[in-house]
């Protein structure tokens, strides 16, 4: 187990944010990360997975963890199904690549999306009408105080739109070190109700996809709206969508006939922040390298050099003219650090 000392983050958060941490360790296995937690106040350490999640605002004076546990095994299986078992540290597009090769179905939706495999359960990751919670059976981890390793099931995670009990009530208290899946082996059940996947398929004229093509179509749609964090800085989307009530709703309706909504319950209207962001004028916006998407406006960019604090400043102004312009308040999706 190596120690490094004001070790860069900058190839360690998709934002490729440059700030640095006092010191940096990789754990590759329980055993280690149970002797660090037992030598280590909690409050003295800032755990990290994939970093796709995140906006650095400044220097860590902690010791960064960096969970680095690999692996994937089978748990059980049946004619039909298959539970596997993925360690926290492994690349989550890494995962659904290997779940199509063995033909195990799920996962295709949420294919390309950044970050780690411990990590996605915390915010429920979701994309394309399927999110974690569809496939998740439960996860191991390790709490941070009395180094206890528990199983969380799906009930006990508590999942909602981009969220869980990871990031409410056990927050900060718990380390995930494994995650279950249940996959389908036969019969799966496809989920192409989405109009980007339709118009994808239709493209290439496939009208009985198999989970390879709708992959293929969720890997497309996303090249064309999504910058590749390898090639310019961004934590996916950096707002979620609000979510109003239908009063307000009709009246922007009225304003904005044009506006796209989602009905969410009796009461409430989901409404795409990429939109309202895009309306407000800020499609492309750039100050210094701080950005707004040019194909996304739900995408806050960083063109190379910005600082967390300037890429939070223009977060900040386009929270404004949103509530000035729209009576709505944007809420982060990324976790500001
Ligand atoms: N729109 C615009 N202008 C824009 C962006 C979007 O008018 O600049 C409109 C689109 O035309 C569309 C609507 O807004 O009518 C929604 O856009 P889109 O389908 O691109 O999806 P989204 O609501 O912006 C959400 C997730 C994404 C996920 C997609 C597909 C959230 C916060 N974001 O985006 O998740 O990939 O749906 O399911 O829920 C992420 O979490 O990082 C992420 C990328």
């Amino acid at each position: 187990m190596q120690i490094l000392r004001n070790f860069s983050l900058k190839d360690h958060n998709s934002f490729g944010i440059d700030v640095r941490a006092d010191k940096f360790i990789s754990i590759e296995n329980i055993d280690d990360l149970r002797n660090l937690l037992r030598k280590n106040y909690a409050s003295e350490l800032f755990i990290l997975g994939g970093g796709s999640n995140m906006l650095l605002t400044g220097d860590i004076h902690k010791t960064v963890l960096h969970i680095a546990l690999k692996g994937k095994k089978i748990i059980s299986e049946t004619e039909n199904e298959v539970t596997i078992e993925v360690s926290a540290g492994e690349n989550w597009h890494e995962l659904v690549l290997w779940t199509l090769k063995n033909n195990y179905g799920g996962l295709e939706n949420l294919s390309l999306i950044p970050g780690n495999v411990g990590t996605a359960p915390i915010q429920n990751i979701g994309a394309y009408g399927v999110e974690l919670k569809d496939t998740f059976v439960s996860c191991n981890a390790m709490n941070v105080q009395t180094l206890e390793q528990r199983e969380f099931t799906l009930k006990d995670c508590e999942f909602s739109y981009r969220n869980s009990v990871f990031k409410n009530k056990l927050k900060g208290q718990y380390i995930i070190t494994s995650v279950k899946f249940r996959l389908t082996k036969k019969n799966h059940l496809l989920k192409t109700e989405y109009g980007a996947i339709q118009a994808e398929l239709e493209k290439d004229n496939i009208s009985s996809p198999s989970i390879q093509d709708i992959s293929n179509a969720v890997i497309a749609i996303r090249k064309s709206k999504l910058p590749d964090p390898e090639e310019i800085g961004n934590s996916g989307s950096f707002f979620k969508n609000p979510i109003i009530g239908k009063d307000q709703f009709a009246k922007l309706k009225e304003k904005f006939p044009e506006i796209p909504s989602y009905e969410v319950s009796e009461e409430k209207i989901k409404v795409p922040a990429g939109w309202l962001i895009d309306k407000a004028g800020f499609k492309g916006y750039r100050d210094g390298d701080a950005g707004v998407h040019v194909n996304q406006a739900l995408v806050l960019v960083n063109y190379g050099l910005a600082t967390g604090a300037e890429i939070l400043a223009l977060a900040r102004q386009i929270q404004e003219k949103i509530k000035a312009q729209f009576d709505i308040d944007l809420e982060a999706e990324v976790n500001i650090i």
